[in-house]
């Protein structure tokens, strides 16, 4: 018989084959990595610290006790590490050990590093690749997921928590990514849906591919699930890491700042000219943004979806900033109901852990028809309305040209607590264009012509908001920068409380 240290020195050597070569060839064979291989690089070299490879699963019904059918780990390799020197809690199922199905044993592990993630305030990292529910186990295994979506719902808020799918996540399953905070996809890899293409056809008859119901085409482009689609394996591991380095550890963290090699006091010049002089020309906010932020680093979140708002992560001077900015290049920058929803989980995010949000508004109001209507924009509209004003964090608002109707209330105005709020030259604040307004105001009236230029000499500018103070100045665009890297050292003290209340009631 094997003595206790040749056993232990077996069973690691166990753990590290997972489910053995024959399916890690499989897994390479689909383009995947191993669970073991995306935790190595994801994490610095040497990091890792591992937990529970000794677990095994429980099961002893269809043969499950038996010796070739226990491997020690289980289906999720689970533990902590460090990004670029910064502590994180991850998992990572193996899909070579039962498909990466969630035994009992296997919520265990997650729900084990999830807890400690939260009292030492650490962010957690799901590497997901599972065929679902342990079938063997039956209740145990769905007991073993509502473990894991309670601690997902007691950490939201609390830190930062990021599902990478990296291969097949069905039933009920979607709910953890669903309930964390950012959820990338793998392309051609990974997929996530409630029910398979057969169940879809067998109660719709409709005929989808599992790509097309669940892909990551579909989910960042038409469904809004995730936030991101990446090539491969490796290059969603890698994008994972520079993402993280925006993020606060926790609630009680400071967005990390970075050692910065571009002036805060750098003027753009490109800014002074990049508003075409018509104002129903389209351009590019995403110029904007690039020009001004730290060495045009910006991590946009949901490039694909909603693209009438632009939501993502750069840095100021060194600071994380969560920007938000209407996209006058599609449907003129109007918000609707995806783009209301899209900024409005983005803006929670940020003020739930402390990151300032800088807003750039030009917005001809919210998009108007029947779908929208009967589709909630009233409801969806107010959440974006909701995460502006309750969010406490340093707001600077920029105007850099139209901010028209309930649209510029909602876009971080002044009125919602914003800081520092800034209008260019080429601001226009009103109720809204002149066209329409002539034709409510003067309906019948000869002159049209005179009187929308009379409109446009009177609202068309940013006086009007300027002269109530509603905005706090007019400046020059080049000159931006250079504000905002200011106002965000001044802010940096920022205490602001909401009044005491069990929870919000956001309009959802
Ligand atoms: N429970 C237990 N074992 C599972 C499993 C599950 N939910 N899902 C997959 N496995 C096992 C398979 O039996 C197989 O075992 P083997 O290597 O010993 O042969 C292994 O995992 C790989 O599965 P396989 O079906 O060969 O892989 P695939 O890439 O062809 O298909 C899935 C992957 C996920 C599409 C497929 O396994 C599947 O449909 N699984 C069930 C999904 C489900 O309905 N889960 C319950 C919903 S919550």
């Amino acid at each position: 018989a094997l003595s206790v240290k040749e056993r232990i020195d077996h069973k690691r050597k166990t753990a590290l084959c997972g489910g053995g070569q024959h399916r890690i060839d499989a897994q390479h064979k689909k383009g995947k990595l191993t669970a073991r291989e995306r935790v190595e690089l994801l994490l610095d070299p040497e990091s890792f610290v591992e937990s529970d490879m000794f677990v095994e699963h429980r099961c002893s019904d269809f043969g499950m006790e038996q010796d070739g059918n226990k491997f020690p780990g289980d289906s999720v390799v689970t533990g902590r590490g460090r990004i670029n020197g910064r502590l994180v809690y991850v998992f990572s199922q193996d899909f070579t050990v039962f498909g990466g199905s969630l035994s009992g044993a296997h919520a265990q592990k997650i729900c084990k590093i999830m807890d400690q993630a939260m009292m030492v305030g650490a962010p957690v990292i799901g590497l997901n690749d599972s065929g679902g529910a342990r079938i063997q186990e039956g209740v145990e295994s769905l007991a073993g997921y509502a473990d894991i979506f309670l601690r997902n719902v007691m950490a939201s808020g609390v830190v930062p928590q990021i599902s990478l799918i990296m291969g097949p996540c069905a039933g009920g399953a979607v709910y953890s990514p669903a309930l964390t905070d950012f959820t990338f996809m793998v392309k051609d890899t990974s997929y996530l849906f409630i029910t398979g293409p057969d169940v879809v056809k067998s109660v719709t008859n409709e005929d989808v591919t599992q790509e097309e119901l669940g892909g990551a085409k579909t989910h960042t482009t038409v469904s809004g699930v995730a936030h991101h689609a990446f090539e491969d394996d490796v290059e969603a591991l890698l994008n994972v890491r520079e993402f993280f380095n925006f993020l606060p550890l926790s609630n009680q963290d400071a967005a990390p700042i970075r050692e910065c090699h571009d002036r805060s006091d750098r003027l753009v010049h490109s800014l002074d000219t990049i508003v075409p002089f018509e104002t129903t020309k389209a351009y590019d906010m995403l110029d904007i943004v690039h020009a001004t932020v730290d060495e045009s680093d910006f991590f946009e979140i949901m490039p694909n979806y909603a693209k009438n708002i632009v939501v993502g992560f750069a840095r100021m001077n060194g600071r994380t900033v969560g920007i938000v900015g209407n996209q006058p290049k599609v449907a003129s920058g109007c918000l609707d109901i995806n783009s209301s929803v899209k900024g409005a989980r983005f803006v929670r995010f940020c003020d739930a852990f402390n990151i300032p949000i800088i807003t750039f508004v030009d917005v001809p109001g919210f998009l108007p028809g029947t779908a929208q209507e009967y589709g909630g924009i009233i409801r969806h509209g107010a959440k974006l309305l909701y995460a502006f004003a309750e969010a406490t964090v340093p707001k600077i608002t920029v105007i850099t040209r139209k901010a028209y109707g309930g649209a510029y209330d909602v876009m971080s105005s002044k009125h919602l607590r914003g800081d520092v709020n800034y209008a260019w030259p080429t601001a226009e604040v009103a109720v809204m264009g002149a066209k329409g307004a002539v034709q409510i105001i003067f309906r019948g009236k000869e002159n049209q012509a005179e009187a929308e230029a009379e409109y446009v000499e009177k609202f068309a500018n940013p006086f009007p908001a300027a002269l109530r103070g509603f905005v706090d100045d007019i400046i020059e665009p080049s000159t931006t920068r250079r504000r905002i890297c200011r106002d965000l050292e001044v802010l940096a003290s920022k205490k602001q409380l909401n009044p005491w209340k069990k929870h919000a009631n956001i309009p959802l």
